[in-house]
């Protein structure tokens, strides 16, 4: 709990508020506390009718029979109901003007462009959900989906909704090795990929990885491959095929099923505390119902907005506030591939100047590179179409936060900062843009119907401004519903902790005016670059190679990245600690998960601390790793000259 107490400290002399300005809460979709207290208090006595009220703006095929099902832990909402989520995405906009409006204002790296009116994208939709169907895809089946950030990742995604595949959707940044494992996890039948992709100018080789991957996942038999950099790949005959081939052989007519509200839409995979990642399971209508709000009321948004989520489709925030959030709005929604800092560091200015965007959704720490970068980057593009600005995947630290409000938002675009996990599916706390007066580094409030608090450990709430865990007290729409083939687990991380309470396994607390403060993870789960890992993951990557004996993890505060990952590393008897072994360490965790966990440092060590039960003793690591010195107390501690070693080992 370390990192909580210094937290609290650090922000609790946050003072300044900032109320949305007359002219923005005019125009927008709730217009005052007042009107939001309203809708808090009508959805905390009645959140069934709250949640039923805003479902009757989708279109179903069935009206549901019963809002909710709750048999702690498992929640089956508007059962009984009917519904497609790629229909209410795509069909529900052409019977109206938004046929020919641009749904997808694509982007790559190299400066080639792409629109999509509703009406294309439909097309294209109901054409690859053909080919699906076409290459043996029921109902039910599951396909991997690792492709760059193209318009054919939404696509595929849209597609295996239209026809209730379930996709999982693997980052293009994973290895290889992660592939397998998510492949295999939930036996996939189709891998969806392309040649490879564009990063910062160079290519990124997908479908290499796939080749690799595909020698050990027995559950595939097909791979579609879409054409992007057109650099030479290999094609299993039989089993490879081109995405634009397959395209031809099919029509554009694929009427969307009509599914069950609890139908499996999606599975994704996040880290946990084991080795394992967990694959986050969501269905289809509260999962809709909750996206499809959120996206409306936080980011207020309007039919004339051009709305940009610069994340990966790869995480969360890409299916919720990319694809289908967005979609199910009728927005036009831009999407770029590449890096923020290619060819120059202004190409995020470019595309809102050029695209004229008004909505601009982004991570802290992409805020903290750009500050880095200098601000003459944004202050060379009119960025005055903006309107509103928007973070997520870890606390904003409040100078961040000012930076973000004066130099990209002239002081004039009201920020939401928005609290939500991959489980949650959807934002959960967070301000109204037109409503709720803002304080840099707090996410605010819960959303209208989200029950949130901060308990101790055994359940009970704590007082104002007093640290504790971040729970939700009730079930919501967009809930995940277990994790894929593992539902002890489900049961055992997130409502067993505090029973019958979900358990967010973050830090928090509250403060006289009722605003959360998220303190981040109280779990060996750090956030790098706001993405999500488990120590435990690059530990047992570390310990598969045959020099290493045992390994440790921890992280420490990076002004970048948020957390950079340090590995204490006790090497097998033959090797010796050297340079060039650290170097292979490295390169070694990037094949068996990818560059986003590759250790910043690896320490060697004899020993690592424990206590005498076994457990390293990960807080000294903490500590040693952050400021060269152990402070705390050692008295459970095995051996103490251990700590004398990394101490001398971090000297030399
Ligand atoms: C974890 C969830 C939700 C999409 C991206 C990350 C941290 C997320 C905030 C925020 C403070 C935040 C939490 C959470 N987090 N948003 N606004 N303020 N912390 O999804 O990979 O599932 O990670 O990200 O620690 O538990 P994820």
């Amino acid at each position: 709990m370390s990192t909580v107490t210094t937290n609290i400290e650090s922000l609790a002399h946050e003072e300044r508020v900032f109320p949305p300005p007359a002219s923005f809460s005019q125009k927008a979709h709730l217009k005052s506390m007042a009107e939001l207290e309203r809708l808090r208090r009508e959805a905390y006595e009645h959140p069934e009718e709250f949640w039923a009220g805003m479902a009757q703006e989708l279109y179903w095929f069935r009206k549901w029979d019963k809002v909710l099902q709750w048999e702690p832990p498992h929640a089956q909402w508007f059962v009984g109901g009917k519904i497609n989520i790629s229909y209410n995405c795509l069909d529900r906009h052409l019977s109206t003007w938004r046929g020919n409006k641009a749904a997808l204002i694509w982007e790559g790296e190299p400066g080639d462009m792409r629109t999509l009116t509703y009406q294309q994208l439909h097309r294209e939709v109901c054409r690859f959900a053909n080919v699906l169907k076409r290459a043996g895809v029921q109902t039910g089946d599951r396909v991997a989906l690792y492709m760059p950030l193209i318009p054919e990742l939404a696509i595929s995604m849209l597609a295996c909704a239209r026809i209730g595949a379930t996709h999982s959707v693997i980052f293009g940044g994973f290895s290889s090795t992660a592939l397998i494992d998510r492949i295999n996890d939930a036996s996939c039948k189709l891998v969806v990929t392309a040649d490879g992709g564009w990063r910062r100018g160079s290519e990124v080789k997908l479908k290499a990885a796939v080749d690799e991957a595909l020698k050990q996942t027995p559950s595939v038999e097909t791979c579609i491959v879409v054409r992007r950099t057109a650099v030479p790949i290999h094609m299993e005959a039989g089993r490879d095929h081109w995405w634009h081939e397959l395209m031809e052989t099919v029509d554009a007519n694929c009427p969307a099923e009509e599914l069950d509200s609890e139908h499996p839409l999606f599975i994704l995979y996040t880290s946990g505390t084991t080795g394992k990642p967990k694959g986050i399971l969501h269905t289809t209508a509260g999962y809709l119902v909750q996206t499809h709000l959120t996206t409306k009321w936080v980011f207020d948004l309007k039919d004339e907005d051009v709305y940009w989520c610069t994340a990966d489709i790869g995480w969360v925030t890409g299916h919720s506030y990319v694809v289908y959030g967005p979609l199910s709005n009728g927005a036009t929604v831009l999407m770029y591939e590449g890096a923020p800092n290619h060819p120059e560091p202004d190409r995020f200015w470019s595309i809102v100047e050029r695209h004229r965007v008004n909505i601009l959704y982004t991570a802290p720490t992409a805020i903290r590179a750009f500050i880095k970068w200098g601000e003459q980057w944004p202050l060379k593009h009119d960025l005055s179409s903006l309107r509103l600005l928007g973070t997520v995947g870890e606390p904003i630290n409040p100078e961040a936060w000012m930076w973000y409000r004066e130099i990209i938002g002239k002081g004039v675009c009201p920020i939401v900062d928005t609290w939500w996990q991959t489980e949650t599916g959807a934002i959960m706390i967070t301000p109204l843009p037109g409503a709720t007066a803002t304080k840099p580094g707090s996410a605010t409030k819960p959303f209208p119907g989200i029950e949130a608090d901060v308990m101790t450990r055994d359940g009970k709430s704590v007082g104002a401004n007093e640290g504790g865990y971040l729970v939700i007290k009730r079930p919501w729409p967009s809930m995940l519903r277990t994790i894929w083939g593992d539902d002890d687990r489900y049961r055992e991380q997130y409502w067993s902790q505090i029973d019958g309470i979900y358990f967010a396994g973050d830090g928090a607390r509250v403060d006289e005016d009722g605003y959360f403060w998220i303190m981040g993870r109280i779990d060996d789960v750090i956030n790098v670059s706001g993405h999500r890992l488990g120590t435990a993951e690059v530990e047992s990557a570390l310990v598969s190679h045959a020099a290493v004996a045992e390994a440790a993890v921890v992280a420490r505060p990076d002004e970048l990245k948020g957390s950079a990952i340090i590995a204490f590393v006790t090497l097998e008897g033959t090797h010796t600690p050297s340079d060039q072994l650290k170097e292979i360490l490295r390169a070694h965790v990037t094949k068996e998960i990818g560059a986003l966990a590759r250790p910043e440092e690896i320490r060697f060590s004899d020993m690592l601390p424990k206590t005498r039960s076994g457990k390293i003793m990960r807080r000294l690591l903490r500590e040693i790793a952050t400021s060269g010195s152990v402070a705390g107390d050692v008295t459970t501690l095995e051996d103490f000259s251990v700590l004398e070693k990394l101490r001398a080992e971090e000297e030399c």
